[in-house]
């Protein structure tokens, strides 16, 4: 069990910043960045990277989340996003589920109106328990 982080908003949203001034995102002009914090103290990072084929564009908390395993793995703690103004980015909704995933109920996203847990991002969220819930028949 790994000993609770302090959590460095300041630090988290610089690196942000730093991952959104690397987007490729010539489509949409709607650069992002994101950073977490990962319980061992790691910061992880991503941006968005989109193509031609627009509806394979790849959300920034895509990469981080990659960067999370390929760097270690571990659960993430907190997660800053911000958009090309450097302003809180509420993840879509795909992205939620990637951060519960990774994060679970307790997993703190910085938004405009200031910290939330994941629980109140994504209420009644849908995650490996439910997996369990039923054990399953050939339908
Ligand atoms: N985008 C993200 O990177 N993360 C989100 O949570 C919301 C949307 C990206 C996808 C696309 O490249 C651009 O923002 C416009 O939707």
């Amino acid at each position: 069990m790994s000993q609770a982080v302090a959590i460095d908003w300041d630090g988290l949203r610089a690196t942000a910043l730093e991952a959104m001034h690397r987007a490729y995102a010539p489509y949409s002009r709607f650069p992002v960045g994101v950073a977490g914090l990962v319980d061992d103290g790691r910061i992880v990072s991503g941006c968005n990277v989109e193509n031609a084929a627009y509806g394979v564009a790849l959300c920034a908390e895509c990469g981080m989340v990659s960067q999370l395993h390929l760097s270690g793995g571990g659960r993430l703690v907190a997660v800053s996003c911000v958009n090309g103004g450097g302003d809180p980015l509420m993840p879509c909704g795909r992205c939620r589920q990637l951060l519960w995933e990774n994060g679970g109920p307790g997993c703190q996203v910085m938004t405009s109106s200031g910290a939330r847990t994941m629980t109140e991002v994504l209420p009644d969220a849908f995650g490996s328990d439910d997996l369990d819930d039923f054990e399953g028949t050939s339908p």
